[in-house]
């Protein structure tokens, strides 16, 4: 994949659109008219007290959540503090890719914290990876799931971190399987990768199938709803 355009952001089917024509909402509504958030502004357009209210709730983690449960796996975004712990295990690489980009808690911490490795976001869900490609100039946002958009992880650098927000416990059978599957292929295509993730109860995030791979516990973060644990999958 090419890392050449750090501002490119693609909806399905379509080539890349740089941030910049993301801001002007005309040549935007033809290209991704089906990503616009209700929220969007047009130039000039002054948005009111209640119209601001009611645009955040509509692209809140919780109305994501009431829509979708199994695939969103919480109401509220990442604690800042889970997000700073997370990102410490994303040190030293040559690239970041973040599957399950959500609200951005996480993304914002990533680009803070390396600058220099190549960021790109996978997510799902078209209006919150609108919201990411536009917060979030330093990243490269993917539309779609993980395993659907497998080529955006797999032909990474070899020393890329994958660092995910994935409900796995709640994500349906055969889409865990196959983003497991995807996940696998990842972490054995080079021994420097890793795969950064956290989960709410003591068990690891998910089970490897591959006898190779394995999860290392890391820290618990208490100051998160709920507390978590994040774990680092890697070759044995
Ligand atoms: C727990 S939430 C996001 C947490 C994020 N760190 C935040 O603070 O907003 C999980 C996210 O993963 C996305 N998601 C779920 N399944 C996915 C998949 N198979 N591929 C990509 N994104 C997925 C959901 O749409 C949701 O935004």
């Amino acid at each position: 994949m090419s890392l050449t355009d750090p501002e490119g952001y693609e909806s399905p089917g379509a080539a890349a659109v740089p941030i910049s024509r993301l801001r002007r909402t005309d040549a935007l509504d033809e290209t991704i008219g089906h990503l616009r958030a209700p929220t969007r502004l047009r130039a000039g357009s002054r948005r009111t007290g209640r119209d601001a209210l009611l645009g955040g709730l509509a692209d809140s983690m919780l109305v994501h959540f009431l829509r979708a449960p199994a695939l969103v796996g919480g109401i509220v975004p990442s604690s800042p503090v889970l997000a700073a712990a997370m990102s410490r295990h994303a040190g030293g690489f040559d690239a970041i890719v973040e599957l399950g980009g959500g609200t951005g808690s996480v993304t914002r911490r990533l680009a803070l914290d390396h600058p220099r490795a190549a960021l790109t976001v996978i997510e799902r869900e078209p209006t919150l990876a609108r919201r990411l490609a536009i917060g979030c100039a330093h990243a490269r946002v993917r539309v779609g799931c993980v395993h659907e958009r497998a080529p955006d992880l797999l032909d990474q650098a070899p020393r890329t971190v994958a660092v995910s927000s994935l409900p796995f416990r709640s994500l349906p059978d055969e889409v865990a399987r196959a983003t497991v599957a995807t996940l696998e292929r990842f972490l054995l295509a080079h021994a420097a990768r890793r795969l950064v993730q956290y989960s709410y109860g003591l068990r690891a995030p998910f089970a490897f199938r591959d006898p190779r791979l394995r999860w290392r516990r890391g820290e618990r973060v208490w100051r998160n709803v709920p507390p978590a644990i994040v774990w680092i999958g890697e070759a044995a």
